[in-house]
């Protein structure tokens, strides 16, 4: 358009209708809200705080675990006042899709060595722990001079092993959630909110 720039429309004076109004397709299969985005981010704010304040004066390694883990790291890790690097694992259990076995087969390997490190494992939640253990395991042998964990969300009193997850972000009852990385059949993720899933939208898939 003549005397207008690109920018200028970009700026403020292009209408683009709101999510709401348009109506949001990636909510068409939740039932309720359980965890809201402004709760989470202002946890994350807080376990942020409490973490800078715990390894003041060291250098953290983030390692998140994929994919669940990809949104609370983008997050949480903005929320840590500390030099810190950052590694992701990708792993998958055997059995079947909502049950974990406790067998983990490791998809992706991390790219630095863990030796004398002070590590965080950031996780989306811990259900049965089954996974949690196994990979706490598998890195305690790499020698890092700390391991600790950080998950989003913590089932309550379902877990089949003794964990000690250090930062927990909320617990929760033993449902099955979606959203802020978590999934069903690989949808859902990039909800900015834990929720339920309508009983029918686990038929639909
Ligand atoms: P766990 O080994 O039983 O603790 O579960 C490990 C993994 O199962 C988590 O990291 C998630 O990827 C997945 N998972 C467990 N519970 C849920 C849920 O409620 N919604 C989505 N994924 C889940
Ligand atoms: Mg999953």
């Amino acid at each position: 358009m003549e005397g207008r720039s690109a920018l200028s429309e970009i700026d403020g004076a292009v209408h683009v209708p709101s999510v709401e109004a348009a109506g949001d397709a990636r909510e068409r299969d939740i039932e309720r809200i359980l965890i809201g985005e402004q709760e989470i981010q202002d946890k994350l704010r807080d376990l942020g705080e409490q973490i800078t304040r715990d390894y003041e004066g060291r250098e953290l390694l983030l390692i998140g675990v994929l994919k669940g883990a990809f949104v609370l790291m983008a997050d949480l890790s903005r929320h840590v006042r500390l030099p810190l690097e950052v590694d992701f694992m990708a792993v998958a259990s055997y059995g079947a899709a909502t049950k974990t076995s406790g067998v983990v087969r490791i998809l992706k390997d991390l790219d630095h060595d863990l030796e004398g490190r002070d590590v965080l494992l950031i996780e989306d939640i811990v259900d049965s722990g089954l996974t949690l253990n196994y990979l706490l395991k598998n890195l305690r042998g790499r020698r890092p001079a700390s391991l600790e964990v950080c998950a989003l969300l913590k089932k309550t009193g379902i877990q089949r092993v003794h964990l000690d997850v250090k930062y927990v972000g909320f617990e929760i009852p033993p449902d099955f959630v979606v959203g802020y990385g978590l999934d069903f059949a690989e949808r859902f993720r990039n909800l900015p909110y834990v929720g339920l899933l309508k009983p029918e939208a686990y038929a639909d898939i």
